[in-house]
C-alpha cells in the first residue's frame, strides 16, 4: 500500500526505528527531537495503534557556571593549594591573588584550604602549602555529573545544590513500544467518505482517518467588552424587566435649560458654577428650547415662560425662588452634569401624551450613560462617570411607594437593607439619598440619590397635578468596582487601563434575590 509520511519526517523515523528495536528510549534514539514535535507525532502513531508509548520523568542535574568553572580548572581551594605548592617561601594575600588572578577564588579557597589543612600561615604572615598533594573531591564529583548528569549519592547531590554548583532539571522522555497496527509508514488515509468509493466499492478497504476529538482549535482573538459595559447590560436587564422605557442619551452637550433651569435649579445654584461644571466656549450658547420634530406640537414658548414665572415670581402654589431670571442663563452649553436633563425632557413630553382618559399616561424611563463634572481627579473619583437613571410617572404615588420599589430594585442587583437619609436637591423634595450597608468595608455606603420631582418643576411642563414623579440616579462605576474588586478608578476608564484586564474578566452576574 502507498505511504503517506515522507521519508525522514519524525513519524517515519519513529517506525523505522522501531522496527530495529522495540522497545525504545526516546532520549536515546532521538537525542536532538523538540518535545512537542515528538509527543505530537507518537499521538499521531498512537491514535492509529501503530505505536503505544509510556511517559518517564527524572531528574538530571547539570551544573551552574560555577560548577563548569570547577570541572575545568579545580575547586577554589584547590586552586589556591595548586598557586603555593611550588612558591617555597610562601605567598602574600597579594601575590596569590596575582597568582590566581581571581580574587573571589582567594577569598573563598584559602578559608577552605585552610579547614582542609593543606595550605598554613608562616611567621611572617605568608600563605604556604601544608602538603606534598591533595585530592580535590570537589573537581571530581563535578566531571562526573558533567559526564553522567547525575551522582550516586543522593545527599552529595543534595548539598551540591544547596552549594548552587548544580540545579536539578525535570527531563520527560518515552519509551516507545511497537503496537497491534505496526507498520513501517501510515497507510493513506480517507478523510471523507465519497460518492465516488461507494461507487467503485473503495470504501470497503479504505482506512479512515480517525477524528481527534481532543482538538482544541485555534485561540480566538475576539473583541471583549469592557467590565462597565457588562454592568451596564445586567442593569439595563432589569430596567427592563421592571418595564421601563430607555431613553436616548446621545446629547453630550445640553443647554442649561434642560440641566438646570427645567429642574428648578436657581441660576445662583453653586452646581452652576465653574467649579462643578463644564461649559462650552465655541459655540457658546444654545437655542431656546423647541420642537425637534413636526410630531411635537408643544407650545415652548408657553413652557419657557412658565419656567421663567416659577423661578422668578413663583407659580403653581410656590413662591419661587424672587431673582431676576436670565434668558441668556439658560442658554449656555453645558457638558451635561447629570442624565436628569434628558428625564426633565422627557417627562415634558409625557405631558402633551394622551392615554385612554385623555391624560398623560403613567411611564417608567431610565438611562445609562456619561455625564461630566469639574472635579479633582483622585482614586475615585474621574471628570466623568457614568450615572444610571430611573424615573417613573404615575397617578397618587407616594413616598412608601418610592422606597418599596427601591428596595425591589437596588434588591435585584443584589443590594439589601437599604437605609435612607433626608438630602436636598432643588429638583426633588423630599429627597433620600440611599445607603446600603456594604459588609465588605463594615460600614453603611451611600449607593444613590433620590427624590419626587417637585411640583414647580413637572406643573410648569403641564403636567396634572395628581401626576407624581419620582426619580434616583447612581454611578455605573461603583458596582462595577464592587463587582471586579478595583479599588482605584483609573484601572477601570482611561488610558492606564490594562487591557488584559478587559480581555480577561468573566461576564458579571448580579446576585439576583
Ligand atoms: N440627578 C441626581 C444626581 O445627579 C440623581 C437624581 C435623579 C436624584 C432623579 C433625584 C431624582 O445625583
Amino acid at each position: 500500500s502507498s505511504a503517506v509520511s515522507p521519508a525522514g519526517d519524525l513519524t517515519s523515523q519513529i517506525l523505522q526505528a522501531l522496527d530495529q528495536a522495540s522497545p525504545l528510549l526516546s532520549t536515546e534514539a532521538f537525542p536532538a527531537a523538540g518535545f512537542v514535535e515528538l509527543k505530537a507525532a507518537l499521538d499521531r502513531l498512537a491514535s492509529r495503534d501503530m505505536v503505544r508509548y509510556d511517559t518517564l520523568e527524572r531528574e538530571e542535574a547539570l551544573l551552574e557556571p560555577e560548577g563548569e568553572q570547577i570541572a575545568a580548572n579545580g575547586s577554589h581551594e584547590a586552586r589556591v593549594f595548586e598557586a603555593l605548592r611550588t612558591a617555597v617561601e610562601g605567598l602574600t594575600v597579594q601575590e596569590l591573588e596575582k597568582a590566581i588572578g581571581d580574587k573571589n577564588v582567594v577569598k573563598i579557597g584559602q578559608g577552605k584550604a585552610f579547614k582542609e589543612k593543606w595550605i598554613s600561615k608562616t611567621k611572617d604572615g605568608k600563605f604556604k602549602a601544608a602538603s606534598d598533594s591533595i585530592q580535590d573531591v570537589t573537581q571530581e564529583q563535578m566531571q562526573t555529573i558533567q559526564k553522567t548528569r547525575t551522582y550516586p549519592n543522593a545527599k552529595i547531590l543534595a548539598d551540591l545544590k544547596k552549594r548552587k554548583l548544580i540545579r536539578m532539571q525535570k527531563i520527560i522522555s518515552f519509551k516507545i513500544h511497537k503496537s497491534a497496527h505496526f507498520a513501517l509508514a501510515i497507510p493513506e488515509e480517507a478523510t471523507d467518505l465519497t460518492a465516488d468509493m461507494i461507487t467503485s466499492g473503495a470504501w470497503k478497504t479504505a482506512t479512515f482517518k480517525p477524528y481527534n476529538f481532543k482538538a482544541l482549535g485555534a485561540d480566538q482573538q475576539a473583541g471583549a467588552l469592557h467590565p462597565l459595559n457588562k454592568v451596564r447590560s445586567e442593569l439595563r436587564q432589569i430596567f427592563f424587566e421592571m418595564g421601563f422605557e430607555e431613553m436616548s442619551t446621545d446629547k453630550f452637550v445640553e443647554s442649561a435649560f434642560w440641566n438646570f433651569d427645567a429642574l428648578f435649579v436657581p441660576q445662583q445654584h453653586p452646581a452652576r458654577d465653574l467649579q462643578d461644571t463644564f461649559y462650552v466656549s465655541d459655540p457658546k450658547l444654545a437655542d431656546k428650547p423647541r420642537a425637534e420634530s413636526a410630531e411635537d406640537t408643544k407650545d415652548y414658548e408657553a413652557y419657557w415662560k412658565n419656567v421663567q414665572a416659577v423661578h422668578q415670581d413663583g407659580k403653581y402654589g410656590s413662591i419661587g425662588y424672587r431673582y431676576p431670571w436670565s434668558g441668556d442663563e439658560t442658554q449656555k452649553l453645558v457638558l451635561r452634569t447629570h442624565t436628569t436633563a434628558i428625564s426633565a425632557n422627557m417627562l415634558h413630553k409625557l405631558a402633551s401624551q394622551k392615554g385612554p382618559d385623555g391624560r398623560p399616561p403613567p411611564a417608567r424611563y431610565f438611562s445609562i450613560d456619561r455625564v461630566f463634572r469639574n472635579e479633582t481627579v483622585d482614586a475615585t473619583h474621574l471628570a466623568e462617570f457614568h450615572q444610571v437613571e430611573g424615573v417613573i410617572a404615575d397617578y397618587n404615588l407616594t413616598l412608601g411607594g418610592l422606597m418599596e420599589f427601591m428596595d425591589i430594585f437596588f434588591g435585584k442587583m443584589g443590594i439589601t437593607d437599604l437605609r435612607y437619609k433626608p438630602a436636598y436637591n432643588p429638583y426633588t423634595e423630599p429627597s433620600m439619598e440611599i445607603f446600603s450597608y456594604h459588609k465588605g468595608l463594615g460600614k453603611l455606603v451611600e449607593i444613590g440619590n433620590s427624590g419626587m420631582f417637585r411640583p414647580e418643576m413637572l406643573e410648569a411642563m403641564g403636567l396634572p397635578k395628581d401626576m407624581r414623579v419620582f426619580g434616583w440616579g447612581l454611578s455605573l462605576e461603583r458596582p462595577t468596582m464592587i463587582k471586579y474588586g478595583i479599588s482605584n478608578i483609573r484601572e477601570l476608564l482611561g488610558h492606564k487601563v490594562d487591557l488584559n484586564f478587559v480581555q480577561n474578566n468573566p461576564a458579571v452576574r448580579l446576585d439576583k434575590v
